[in-house]
């Protein structure tokens, strides 16, 4: 049957509804979810907002351009039911995947046997995003760190004092109580690096030496130069005149951090600013760079450009933006510095008083004198290592319960 048809074009769709339409929307209830999912879904049309399957079944029920929702179903007591909600207003083609609490895997199995994506248990990180939910999201494979190396954190300054060594060290400590693995403490501040003072102990030439010129830095370069912080964490630093003229190479950085890697599961690296170019490797070997500010007006203007740095040597997801002694008096208020970010700071670690400067002049690290401390660096371990913290607690709080 012929039938007399005229070509009519498909309405055309405007650049706006095709951009809408290929968003991933995730409702979350925390920063540390936000965060990992900010980072492990970068590049993609990404909206992330507050909240949980409840917010997401509501949005649906008027805007349904989108490609694929990431939720969180923790705390509920019946989430079937809340997922039955769901797909009555989720169109078929829009992917759907899901964060929560329960780590059973005959949960996992009935989620995956009604159609969603994946399913995540908390606490996600970025990697655990870019390794799991990335690939069935955005297709695209994660790109992953393939080589069985110590993870590398970078740890870097925004502005003078912003805190950049009491973390790098403490974070150091903690990262080895959580995990019992071994961690490689490195300051490359070679003149006036205050890791040592702060610990309390005195550093000798091998590190210069090594980075100077990597044919002399053998693997007993590491039993010369790293002093043992304690059982699990070494420091490798140096301490030169404020007149040597260094001539660190690129070489050399590369040829340090590959012989820490190859003994230590983490490198926490207090990296100066700005970043001398023969450093670079050091910010391309990480898988999180740590950038801190406090909450001041230099702070933030540094905080940016040094974020576009990181970006441009590593890319945009090694970037983790820390707001350190939060709340001082006189600092600039949260909306602020979140309206100067583009975004809430990734981490926050609030001011935890005189304590922090006490434990410097007594040369020990903060932990042992600062109560409070292990509990805001717990977060950071969390995203960095992917275990520890009380998950519960966490969830009643974020869901206000
Ligand atoms: N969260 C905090 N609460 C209170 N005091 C803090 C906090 N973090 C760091 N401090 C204090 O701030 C001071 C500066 O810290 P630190 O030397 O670690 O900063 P930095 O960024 O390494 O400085 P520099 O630019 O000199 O390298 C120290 O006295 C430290 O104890
Ligand atoms: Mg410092």
């Amino acid at each position: 049957m012929s039938v007399n048809m005229a070509v009519v074009d498909p309405p055309e769709e405007t650049t706006a509804s095709l951009v809408a339409r290929n968003r991933i929307v995730c409702f979350v209830n925390d920063e540390l979810s936000a965060a990992a999912l900010r980072k492990g879904l970068d590049g993609s049309n990404l909206v992330i907002r507050r909240g949980t399957i409840r917010h997401a079944t509501r949005m649906l029920e008027t805007d349904t351009d989108l490609y694929a929702l990431v939720t969180d179903i923790s705390g509920l007591d019946d989430p079937f039911t809340e997922l039955e909600r769901l797909a009555s207003v989720c169109p078929p083609d829009v992917k759907v995947a899901l964060i929560g609490d329960n780590r059973e895997i005959t949960f996992y199995r009935e989620l995956m046997e009604i159609g969603l994506t994946e399913y995540l248990p908390t606490p996600i990180t970025r990697d655990i995003v870019l390794d799991q939910l990335r690939p069935k999201l955005v297709g695209d494979a994660a790109p992953v760190q393939n080589d069985r190396g110590g993870h590398v954190v970078s740890i870097c300054g925004a502005q003078g004092g912003a805190g950049a060594t009491s973390i790098a060290i403490n974070l150091a400590i903690q990262l080895a109580e959580t995990t019992k693995a071994k961690v490689a403490l490195l300051d490359l501040h070679l003149q006036n690096g205050e890791t040592a003072v702060m610990l309390g102990v005195r550093p000798g030439p091998g590190l210069r030496i090594a980075l100077e010129n990597p044919m002399r830095a053998d693997t007993l370069f590491l039993e010369r130069a790293a002093i043992e912080v304690n059982d699990r964490v070494c420091l490798i630093a140096g301490d030169e005149d404020l007149d040597a003229k260094l001539d660190i190479t690129e070489a050399g950085v590369r040829h340090v951090l590959g012989l820490l890697r190859q003994r230590f599961n983490y490198v926490v690296v207090d990296v100066p600013v700005p970043f001398p170019a023969s450093i670079y490797p050091v910010i391309q070997m990480s898988r999180h760079v740590m950038v801190l500010l406090e909450a001041e007006v230099t702070g933030l203007r540094n905080a940016h450009a040094l974020r576009n740095a990181v970006t441009n040597i590593a890319g945009k997801d090694r970037v983790f933006t820390l707001l350190n002694r939060a709340g001082r008096p006189g600092g600039l208020p949260r909306a602020t510095i979140v309206k100067a970010l583009g975004a809430e700071p990734d981490m926050v670690i609030p001011d935890l008083g005189k304590g922090m400067t006490q434990a410097v002049n007594l040369g020990v690290p903060a932990l042992k004198h600062v109560s409070g401390l292990r509990r805001h660096l717990a977060p950071i371990v969390r995203e960095i290592t992917g275990v520890g913290a009380n998950k519960k607690a966490g969830w009643k709080r974020w869901l206000g319960l």
